[in-house]
Formats: C-alpha cells, sequence, structure tokens
C-alpha cells in the first residue's frame, strides 16, 4: 500500500479538501494519521468493528487493550457513553477540547472491537483544530491510538508516524509538531472518585480542583507488582526505545558525575552511549553523544521532546542511553511515568 503523506495548515482551501478526503477514508473504513495536541494518532471509525480491527493490525497491538474515541462536540458524548456523571461535565467543561480522556460506561454503539472487550468507553475531544475537523469529516467518532508501532515511542511529528506506518495505512496528515508531546491524562469516571489511569499534562491537582476530589490509580505506581493497573495498556512495555534506557536519579551533582562514569565504563567496553541531559547540564558531560532534552525552567520543553530524543537515538544506533530523572508534581509525573516504562523501570540512584 502507497503511504501518502499531506500537510496542512489551518486555514488554507487545500487543506479542507485534504481533511475531507481524509474523512472519507474513514467513512469507508480506512486509517488515517493525524495530529492531535498530545501526540499523533492512528484514527479509524469508532463505530465500525471491521476499521476498529485494522487499527490493531498496523501497529502490532495486543487486542485486549482499548482505544479511546475522539469527538468533536459535547452532544455526541450521550451516543456513546451510557452514564455522565456530575463531575464528568464538570471536567469536560473545564478542560475539553484539551489532552483530558475520560472513561465512562458505553452505549451499544460503540463495538467492543473497539473497547478491547470491554464494557466502558475511553473517550476524548482533543483541542487540535486539524483533529476537530476530521472527527467532523469522518462521521463524528474517530478511535485514535498513538500512531505508533506498538511498544514504540509515540510519534511527535509525522515522520515519526512515516517512521511506523510507511505502506501500512494509506494516508498521514503532517501538522507539523504538536505541541504537548506526552498522551491525555486518562480519568475514569465509571465508578465512585474519579481515578488518573495515565498521567499527563493534567494533573491531579488540577483534576481535584474541578471535581472536587480525585485519586491515582494504586496500579500506577511501579514497585506494586501485585496490583495490575486499570488501563489495560499500562501494563505492557512501552514507549522503548532499541537502545538499553537506564535513568539516574539523584541530586544533580551526583547524578552527573554518576552517568559520566557510566558513560565512560560502556564506552571503554565497546558500547555506543546516548546521554539524555537538560539546557542546564549538558556541557558537564564527556562522553557519547550527548543531547539536551529541554530545559528544568520549563518541564514542558521536556516533555515535548521527549519522544522525538528517544527515536532519534535510535536512528543513530546507540547501544544504551544514561538519562537524568525528571520526578516534579506538575507535568514531570508524566514525563517520569513514562521514561520509567521506557527504561523497563531501570534506575540507579547517585
Ligand atoms: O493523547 C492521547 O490520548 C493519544 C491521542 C492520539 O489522542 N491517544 C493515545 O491512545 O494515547 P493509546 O491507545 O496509545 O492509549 C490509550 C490508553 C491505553 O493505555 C488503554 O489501555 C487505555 O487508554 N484505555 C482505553 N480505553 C480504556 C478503558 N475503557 N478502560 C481503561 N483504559 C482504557
Ligand atoms: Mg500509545
Amino acid at each position: 500500500m502507497e503511504t501518502v503523506i499531506i500537510k496542512i495548515k489551518n486555514t488554507e482551501m487545500e487543506s479542507q479538501k485534504a481533511i475531507q478526503t481524509a474523512g472519507e477514508v474513514i467513512r469507508s473504513g480506512g486509517l488515517v494519521a493525524f495530529p492531535t495536541e498530545t501526540v499523533y494518532g492512528l484514527g479509524a471509525d469508532a463505530l465500525n468493528p471491521q476499521a476498529a480491527h485494522k487499527i490493531y493490525e498496523a501497529k502490532g497491538r495486543p487486542s485486549d487493550n482499548p482505544l479511546i474515541v475522539h469527538i468533536s462536540n459535547w452532544e455526541d458524548l450521550g451516543k456513546i457513553a451510557a452514564n455522565v456523571p456530575e463531575q464528568a461535565k464538570k471536567l469536560a467543561d473545564k478542560f475539553w477540547p484539551g489532552p483530558l480522556t475520560m472513561i465512562f460506561e458505553k452505549t451499544k454503539a460503540v463495538p467492543f472491537e473497539t473497547t478491547g472487550g470491554l464494557k466502558t468507553v475511553a473517550v476524548r475531544m482533543p483541542s487540535h483544530p486539524a483533529a476537530l475537523a476530521l472527527i467532523k469529516a469522518g462521521g463524528g467518532f474517530i478511535a485514535a491510538p498513538s500512531a505508533n508501532t506498538s511498544g514504540k515511542p509515540s510519534p511527535t511529528q509525522a515522520r515519526h508516524v512515516a517512521e511506523d506506518m510507511q505502506g501500512k495505512i494509506p494516508m498521514i496528515l503532517d501538522g507539523g509538531p504538536v505541541g504537548i508531546g506526552i498522551e491525555s491524562t486518562i480519568v475514569d469516571v465509571s465508578e465512585g472518585i474519579p481515578t488518573i489511569l495515565r498521567p499527563g499534562y493534567i494533573t491531579l491537582d488540577m483534576v481535584r480542583e474541578t471535581a472536587g476530589e480525585a485519586r491515582m490509580d494504586p496500579g500506577l505506581s511501579a514497585g506494586d507488582v501485585n496490583i495490575p493497573p486499570k488501563a489495560p495498556g499500562m501494563k505492557y512495555k512501552h514507549y522503548a526505545p532499541d537502545a538499553d534506557l537506564i535513568l539516574v536519579e539523584g541530586a544533580s551533582r551526583n547524578v552527573q558525575e554518576k552517568i559520566n562514569s557510566l558513560a565512560k565504563e560502556a564506552s571503554k567496553a565497546g558500547r555506543s552511549v546516548g546521554i539524555i541531559g537538560t539546557d542546564e547540564s549538558c556541557c558537564n558531560y564527556q562522553y557519547g553523544i550527548v543531547k539536551s532534552i529541554g530545559t528544568r525552567k520549563d518541564e514542558d520543553t521536556i516533555a515535548r521532546h521527549l519522544y522525538g530524543i528517544l527515536r532519534e537515538f535510535d536512528g543513530q544506533g546507540v547501544d544504551v542511553i544514561y538519562s537524568e530523572s525528571f520526578s516534579t508534581p506538575g507535568i514531570g509525573q508524566a514525563i517520569m511515568n513514562r521514561m520509567l516504562k521506557a527504561a523497563g523501570y531501570q534506575v540507579i540512584k547517585a
């Protein structure tokens, strides 16, 4: 299959045309990759079981890992969610369109192929104008996981999508680099206290402030293997580069010293080394290929560059990557959640 990549800008006539064409592909049961404000998505008609099935095939995704249904207006939620609690209304009012996904009890309209066999459905209204336009053109309900091969870092640029999906899907809409760079926050509102199943740009405090109460899914904490995570996708190795990724944690001077000594040893042993530092620390590293992921003064920059940097290191054929850690209460929590998974929980304390 030939994959067509079409550049889009929000206002131009040509872009409108491209989005209409993409909408037709979706309505006829095909796949289209498209930009959202978080990461690129791989879209299909969420209400068409065969179309949803194609997503699993293209990604090589386990069929018990449910998809997020993307909508473009509030009225459509009632068609796929059987029950919308008051707290969910408040959250939608505050954060939609935007990087928030909520889990509801599903209606019959949503096939089990889309929900990985679950009786609940994940729903998000993205804020990216091209995504909203495509959802409208595609019939209103687009199932879209991140547009990467299952297990790989999520795509934050169209060329990342092409790396993984070239030849497997008919169309990629190229809207340039995304704004946030990390997938949406997932909040389960289907029973009791709103529960964060996947941290993201919208933090626990933000959810709490709006919904009155909220908690983290106990299955999210890395140490406890006895409680399975409630979002099925969170149990798989994920976001991972081909290289071995190792996180180093501690006071910044100690971290830099530790990474230097680890990098020196690995280089001596003949391994090709990558180092993830920040604008503040990069000049202190002496071995291997050193990249800055962003500045600690603005952790949004770190979220935005995380997946791209992992893919760059893979492109350079690095064997092992040593990275600094990030664990502040804001977006740092989501960054660390993704990094720990990408590293398979390999953490060295400095
Ligand atoms: O930002 C995002 O959410 C991106 C963009 C494209 O919108 N999409 C995305 O989808 O990250 P995906 O498939 O890569 O991640 C969806 C996550 C998985 O961990 C899945 O297990 C969880 O959502 N999920 C979906 N439906 C669920 C449900 N009914 N109950 C619990 N978890 C669910
Ligand atoms: Mg994903």
